[in-house]
Order: structure tokens, then C-alpha cells, then sequence
């Protein structure tokens, strides 16, 4: 396991708590006071818990809080770009009592994890928004959560003692030690994971096909954690990698997997967030092509991809492999970018997500040098249903 990179900060740090000691935990946490987690803080919860997000052992206190929201690192200088968060509301502050231990609650009631002497601060709505999000317009989804959320934060240690249960992708849901020992097995040292939230189209697979050029295993790593309402759903997501990965990949050079982590929208932060990530799967490498995890026009292009040159390859164990602007290109016939294309853009065919939504609308197929015909029949059967329920309703 030693040929694969270390996890970010050295060493897995999963806060899932088995045997006798999740049992002490466990009958201790029905007499601690509770918080009831929404769906959010549980895939938070998740994450801490399978070490996907290590080194963090828990919800960022005040002090570490502030540092990764100014410069992008824990307080002892571990690179961390996203404030992994607690938020309360004003009564739930109200009652509070300093460094007891809270019992951790899914909206059913079922105790997920105990959070270890917590403590309280209040924060700052616009600072947050603005240092991590770049932006404080609240038709950004990630500001209009941050501003719609509690004025408080608890951090703490957590324990995780019961995985939030998800009856979906069962077959694909790994942790990061089962994905290292995988990859290890495979005989793979080199990998590269590619992060996606949404189906994938031609422009993906082609910077998947250069990835796979050099490195020895690609790992699909699609976000089925919380998204905005109009990305689509993660279960047509899946169906549409496993046509691809069925009709057009080498299946033993390609893993899928999926990544439990809710969307942020953070374009640059986050696509630095997404990498640590996937070091701590083990991958080597990360693709980065044209405005990660953006939004709307909150970020330039390629913000995601200058933001990692100000960390050194000491602090940050993975190499983004960054990738131009994808297109189809007439006279080429196949892929390309700017940096292979000589033609003029007329020639080339990209399409955007709305222009995407109303074909479908309109009962046509995306074309074939935009999506793989078996994506499409995918998306276009998901679609005519979706219309049927509407009109029915
Ligand atoms: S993301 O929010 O998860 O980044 P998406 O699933 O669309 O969104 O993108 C997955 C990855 O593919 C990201 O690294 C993104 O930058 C890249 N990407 C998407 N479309 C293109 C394209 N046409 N050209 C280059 N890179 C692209």
C-alpha cells in the first residue's frame, strides 16, 4: 500500500467507532443531550467518519475556523480550504452548555455519532461568503445556504457511531481504505480520480481518455451528496457512467465509485477540497478541466486550476492534471482543445446545460459528438418520464 500516496496530513483518520467501544459510546449517547442533524451535516458526518475527509477528526473549532476561512489551512498549516461546519440556530445556542458532549441525531431520531466537548462561536455570514465562496449574491447556492443557516457554530471531535443508511449505489459505496486496498490489489500506484455532478458527456470522457494515457487506473468519483435542485439526480447520473464505462472504457483500468460529499459550489476552494479528497482514495492525480465546481458566472474559467499553484507539492500529495476547454471539432473530426485545434470555433460543438435541458424537452437527442448516443436514450428516458409525473400531478 506503500506505492500510493500517503492520505493528506499523512494518515487516514477515520472517526467510525466499531466494537465495544461504539457500544460504551452508544449507551452513554441516550442520556447526552441531542441536535438533529439535517441531510447536509449527515454527509459531513459520513465523510469524517470513512476518512474521507482526514485529517479533520470533527467540526472546525473557532480558532481553525478562522485560519482555513483566511489562508486556506487548518491552525498547524495542513492546507484545508473548506470550513467543514456545525451551525445552530439562536435557541439552540440559547440553551447551551459549554464542553458537554452532544448526542448526534438523524431527523428519525437514530444517534449517528457524539460530538466531544463542543464549543460554541458565533461567525460572521458575509466574511464566510465572501472568502470562500468569492461572492456575498445569495443567488449563489452556497451563499444562500451559509445565510440561511444558524448564527452559531459547534465544533468538536466526533465519534461516528452509525453511517447515515442509503438504500442507493450500494454496490458502489467504498470507503477510502477499501478503495486504497483495491487499488493496491490492482496493482495500481498511479490514479487519477475525476469528480463530476453531472452526466457525462464527450468533453468528460475525453479528458478521461488523456488522464488514462499516462496514469494506471482512473477512478470515477461522481458527488451524490446534496446538489441544487435543477442538476440531475444522481440516480440517472450513475446510469449514465455505467453506459459509458460499459460501451466505451477498458473496465479493468476504471473504477466507479461514489463520493458521499454534498456540493458546495465553490469553484476554486473547492476544487482544491475535491482533490484532498481524492488523495485520501488514494489517487495521485485530479482532473481539473473548465470551471470546476463553478456556478453560474461567479468564476472565471480557469480560477479552479491557478488556485493550486499556491500550494507546494510537500503541502498538497496530489497533482491536478488541468485540462483546457473541450469540444468536438468538425474538421478534426474528434475531440479537442485550444491547445490541439487549429480551426476556427464555428467548427466546434459544445453545448451548455440549458441548450441540453431544452433539447430534451423538445423529445430530441443531444448530438452524438456531444453525448454518447446510450447517454442520451439515458437522459431522454429519464426526461419523458419526468414530464409524464408533472403532467399527471
Ligand atoms: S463539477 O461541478 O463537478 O466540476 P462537472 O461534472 O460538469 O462539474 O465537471 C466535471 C469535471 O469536468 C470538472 O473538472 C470540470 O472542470 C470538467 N469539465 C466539464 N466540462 C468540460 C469541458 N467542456 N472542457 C473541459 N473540462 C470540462
Amino acid at each position: 500500500m506503500s506505492d500510493l500516496v500517503l492520505p493528506h496530513g499523512g494518515k487516514l483518520v477515520e472517526r467510525l467507532i466499531q466494537g465495544s467501544e461504539r457500544e460504551a459510546l452508544l449507551h452513554q449517547a441516550q442520556s447526552l443531550p441531542s441536535l438533529v442533524l439535517n441531510e447536509w451535516v449527515l454527509s459531513d458526518i459520513e465523510m469524517l467518519g470513512i476518512g474521507a475527509f482526514s485529517p479533520l477528526e470533527g467540526f472546525l473549532r473557532e480558532a481553525d475556523y478562522d485560519s482555513v476561512i483566511d489562508r486556506m489551512r487548518l491552525t498547524n498549516g495542513v492546507v484545508w480550504p473548506i470550513p467543514v461546519t456545525l451551525a445552530v440556530t439562536e435557541g439552540q445556542a440559547d440553551s447551551w452548555k459549554e464542553e458537554v458532549d452532544l448526542a448526534l441525531r438523524s431527523p428519525e431520531g437514530e444517534i449517528i455519532a457524539v460530538l466531544h466537548q463542543p464549543t460554541l462561536f458565533p461567525y460572521n455570514r458575509m466574511v464566510e461568503s465572501k472568502l470562500v465562496y468569492g461572492t456575498t449574491d445569495v443567488s449563489h447556492p452556497g451563499v444562500a445556504r451559509v445565510m440561511a443557516q444558524g448564527p452559531y457554530y459547534v465544533g468538536g471531535r466526533v465519534s461516528v457511531l452509525n453511517l447515515p443508511r442509503h438504500p442507493a449505489f450500494l454496490t458502489c459505496r467504498r470507503t477510502p481504505a477499501q478503495i486504497r486496498q483495491e487499488f493496491h490489489l490492482r496493482g495500481w500506484k498511479q490514479v487519477v480520480g475525476f469528480q463530476t455532478r453531472n452526466p457525462i458527456h464527450r468533453a468528460h470522457e475525453y479528458l478521461l481518455r488523456c488522464a488514462l494515457e499516462i496514469v494506471d487506473g482512473l477512478l470515477i468519483h461522481p458527488l451524490v451528496g446534496q446538489t441544487k435542485g435543477d442538476d440531475i439526480p444522481a440516480s440517472t447520473r450513475m446510469r449514465c457512467y455505467e453506459a459509458l464505462i460499459e460501451g466505451y472504457l477498458p473496465k479493468d483500468r476504471v473504477l466507479l465509485v461514489v463520493n458521499p460529499a454534498s456540493m458546495r459550489y465553490a469553484g476554486p476552494r473547492e476544487a482544491v477540497f475535491h482533490a484532498i479528497i481524492r488523495q485520501n482514495y488514494g489517487c495521485s492525480h485530479f482532473i481539473v478541466g473548465r470551471d470546476h465546481a463553478g456556478v453560474g458566472k461567479f468564476y472565471g474559467p480557469f480560477d479552479a486550476q491557478r488556485i493550486f499553484e499556491r500550494f507546494s507539492k510537500e503541502e498538497l500529495g496530489i497533482t491536478p492534471l488541468c485540462f483546457d476547454n473541450a469540444f468536438y471539432c468538425r474538421v478534426c473530426q474528434g475531440m479537442a482543445t485550444v491547445k490541439t485545434c487549429p480551426h476556427p470555433a464555428a467548427e466546434r460543438i459544445s453545448l451548455s446545460g440549458t441548450a441540453v435541458r431544452q433539447m430534451l424537452s423538445e423529445g430530441k437527442s443531444p448530438p452524438p459528438e456531444f453525448t454518447r448516443p446510450e447517454i442520451a436514450e439515458i437522459l431522454k428516458e429519464v426526461h419523458s418520464q419526468a414530464s409524464q409525473v408533472h403532467a399527471g400531478s
